[in-house]
């Protein structure tokens, strides 16, 4: 089923009931809440990781980061998560890095920016990921000519299909000819795999073992999580997030499309292993006062890949092993995504998945709104089940008090988290708190940041305005949009 032919419903935003200032105050959204050993929450409420594009080329914390992370602080949601961060000490453009001990500087003077600013009522994770090289999709010259290794198949296929021996054809014409070729032709002569190379940009996968750097994963990665962990800790965060969610290594070892062979892919106990094995060398190299817990998909959407039924059989071993939270978010996968233009790289969140993980308000009949937290009850039960407690934290399309209230009521969930709402309005948890719900700017649930994502530009939010430039005398012009919300001042009582 294509994402456009299911997505013919638009739904409004909901009008909302807001709660006075008492009632927010005896809900459960705004109660507080007990992580791990002992950080304690002043509320249930979230802000989850959105990479907002602002670090150095290097990796290092900017100024911009420390405004945008402040700016969230400033509305004092009971958590705020620090973006994936990478653990590796290899470039990885503006996206915040982890994988050495000169980053732990700029990362502390963060923990500081968020402490004050939230006046020490957000309590501040970090959630660390690591990923694997994704292409460009390659001009077709460059990819017939350069990147495409000429095997005997390919010329056997092409034999066939031209009804010409192409056998011991010199190399440079069987390119030539590859290149001319049509797409039909393409799907005849090329594998799977080869196809994707030239049409989304070559991808590795975890089960490329022959490639000595993904069949030696297990043997590095708890290492390269612990030691990120650590410092993450020495820089002040109350808490990590390892990223076991959306495209990335870790979800890719969960996913029921993990067909390893090495003990680490193929049964659910071997999938579930290496995540197993990360979280001990995390927890071990982690005062037992710092929060360690994970984000995991509650159903990657994708076919073949592993579903809720799957996911709450993870889920209970992380509990077994005595992980401090478990964060649900859907989807987001390179299967199903959108093929890039040529000279861009494939994004997960573009394909029906995609949609899933940050379901916009064009729709199916059952709408964006709260559309996940169903499936964190699911999971939530079979922790309960299995005789665990660990708190389970929801997500998607939450974008009102009242959704949030509901799920948590019902039991879906221990915490409740809204990403683009809080990007929207860094304020309106505080804006609820206070019983002024009536003046949140409320998101539009459209995607117009996560499109700069895509781009890599920076975030920023459409219901934001663009900063005034002074020109000669009165006269101003439209400049850029402002790159964090415009600012509230809480009413002096
Ligand atoms: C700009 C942007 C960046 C995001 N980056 C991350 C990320 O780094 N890690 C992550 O787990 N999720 C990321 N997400 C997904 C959100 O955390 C969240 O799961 C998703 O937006 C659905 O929640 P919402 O409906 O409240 O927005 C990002 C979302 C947006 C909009
Ligand atoms: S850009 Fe659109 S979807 Fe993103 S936070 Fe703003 S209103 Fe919401």
């Amino acid at each position: 089923m294509s994402a456009s032919k299911a997505l013919k419903v638009v739904h409004a935003i909901p009008d909302e009931a807001w709660p006075t200032a008492t009632q927010a105050q005896q809900s459960m959204w705004f109660s507080a809440f007990q992580l791990g050993a002992s950080c304690q929450l002043t509320s249930r409420t979230w802000v989850p990781a959105m990479v907002p594009w602002r670090a150095t080329d290097d990796g290092e914390v900017t100024q911009d980061n420390l405004d945008w992370y402040g700016r969230f602080a400033q509305g004092q949601p009971g958590v705020l998560v620090v973006e994936a961060t990478g653990i590796r000490d290899v470039p990885s453009g503006p996206l915040l890095r982890i994988g050495h001990d000169r980053f732990v500087d700029g990362l502390t003077r963060l923990v500081d920016t968020v402490r004050k600013r939230s006046q020490g009522k957000t309590r501040l994770f970090i959630q660390l990921i690591d990923f694997l090289a994704i292409k460009r999709r390659p001009e077709p010259e460059k990819y017939f000519a350069r990147f495409l290794a000429i095997t005997p198949e390919h010329r056997a296929r092409l034999s066939t299909l031209d009804q010409q021996d192409w056998g011991s054809a010199p190399e440079a014409d069987v390119r030539a000819r590859l290149l001319r070729g049509t797409a039909e032709d393409h799907d005849a002569v090329l594998t799977a795999r080869e196809l994707e190379s030239l049409r989304h940009g070559a991808r590795e996968r975890v089960t490329d073992v022959q490639l000595p750097h993904i069949a030696s994963l297990p043997q590095v990665l708890p290492d390269l999580f612990a030691s990120a962990a650590a410092r993450a800790q020495k820089a002040g965060f109350d808490g990590v997030e390892l990223h076991y969610a959306h495209a990335y290594t870790m979800a890719s070892l969960l996913s029921r499309l993990n067909t390893r062979a090495d003990g680490y892919g193929n049964t659910p106990q071997g999938r579930v292993r290496l995540p197993l094995e990360v979280y001990a060398a995390a927890r071990a190299a982690l005062r037992r006062d710092t929060v360690l817990g994970c984000r995991m998909l509650a159903d990657e959407v994708v076919d073949g890949g592993s579903r809720v039924t799957d996911a709450a059989g993870y889920a209970v071993e992380f509990a077994r092993a005595g992980m401090d939270f478990i964060s649900l978010s859907k989807g987001g996968k390179f299967e199903d995504a959108r093929p890039p233009r040529v000279g861009e790289a494939a994004y997960p969140y573009t394909g029906p998945s995609g949609h899933e993980c940050m379901p916009t308000v064009r729709s199916d009949a059952q709408g964006p709104f709260g559309r996940n937290l169903h499936l964190a009850g699911t999971i939530r039960a079979a922790i309960h089940a299995a005789g665990f407690t660990t708190p389970v934290v929801g997500a998607g399309g939450v974008v009102s008090f009242s959704v949030a209230e509901a799920a948590l009521q019902r039991g879906d969930c221990d915490l409740v988290a809204a990403a683009r709402q809080s990007l929207a309005d860094p304020d309106w948890f505080l804006k609820v708190r206070l019983g002024l719900g009536h003046t949140v700017r409320r998101c539009k649930l459209t995607n117009y940041c996560e499109a700069l994502d895509q781009r890599h530009r920076k975030v920023t939010c459409q219901l934001w305005d663009r900063v005034a430039i002074p020109l000669e005398g009165d006269v101003h012009r439209d400049g850029d949009r402002r790159l964090t919300a415009p600012s509230w001042e809480p009413p002096v009582v």
